[in-house]
């Protein structure tokens, strides 16, 4: 490898790490707690529910591209296990939700993407797997509030039939993937997974 190479090499890693904590650093912030114990505990919300700070309190953040103002301060910690478990559990949701609609998109219309299908189908399949680790701590939101609901820790063994379904289901969608089946029908198949534990474990 010569010189510049290595150096362009060098640079992409050293950019990867600095995206890498930079996201670290913006997924960490619940979308509407408050920022407790933070200089920003005059975070704002903006429109998509992202708590963010003015551009002066910005926690400043250096690496190969410079220095630049992350407006998403990580939260100090959280408060609770419990309320640790609600954050990684609804982000966990949120991805699951981003693989399924990447793979959609790319079913439904004719702007490719093909070549990362298992990628995603495969995210699907290894987060479907630990499912039940999402409500591993006693987590319900409070009554009449949006989120978990206490039947899934009041019932666990008829909550672990969805969860044991899911896991099922999106691994033979990531199987249907690799073998070229239809993924049309296997990916509707796999919502109605999603819809069903809903529907019955979920305020809306
Ligand atoms: C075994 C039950 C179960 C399955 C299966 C499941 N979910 Fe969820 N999901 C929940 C529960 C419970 C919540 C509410 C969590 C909370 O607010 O603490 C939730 C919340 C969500 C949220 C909202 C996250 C947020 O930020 O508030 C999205 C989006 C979501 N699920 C998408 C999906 C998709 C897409 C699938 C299928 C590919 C899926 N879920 C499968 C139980 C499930």
């Amino acid at each position: 490898m010569n010189r510049s190479r290595k150096l362009i090499a060098g640079l992409g890693v050293a950019a990867t790490g600095y995206v890498l904590a930079a996201g670290i650093v913006a997924f960490a912030v619940p979308a509407d707690a408050p920022l407790r114990g933070d200089p920003a505990s005059d975070a704002n919300t903006d429109i998509h529910g992202h708590a963010h700070v003015d551009a002066d309190q910005a926690e400043q953040l250096t690496g190969p591209f410079g220095a630049h103002g992350d407006r998403h301060p990580q939260a100090p910690r959280f408060e609770t296990a419990a309320e640790g478990q609600t954050e990684r559990r609804r982000r966990s949701m949120s991805a699951l939700s981003g693989h399924f609609r990447a793979v959609s998109a790319t079913l439904l219309s004719d702007a490719g993407g093909e070549e990362m299908l298992q990628t995603h189908a495969d995210a699907l399949a290894a987060l479907g797997r630990d499912i039940d680790l999402l409500f591993a701590e006693v987590s319900a939101a409070p009554e009449g509030e949006k989120g978990a609901l206490p039947a899934i820790w009041q019932a666990p063994e008829r909550f672990a039939q969805y969860t044991a379904a899911f896991s099922a289901e999106s691994a033979r969608f990531a199987q249907t993937v690799r073998d070229g089946g239809d993924m049309v029908n296997g990916l509707h198949d796999l919502r109605y997974y999603c819809v069903a534990c809903h529907a019955d474990f979920r305020q809306r």
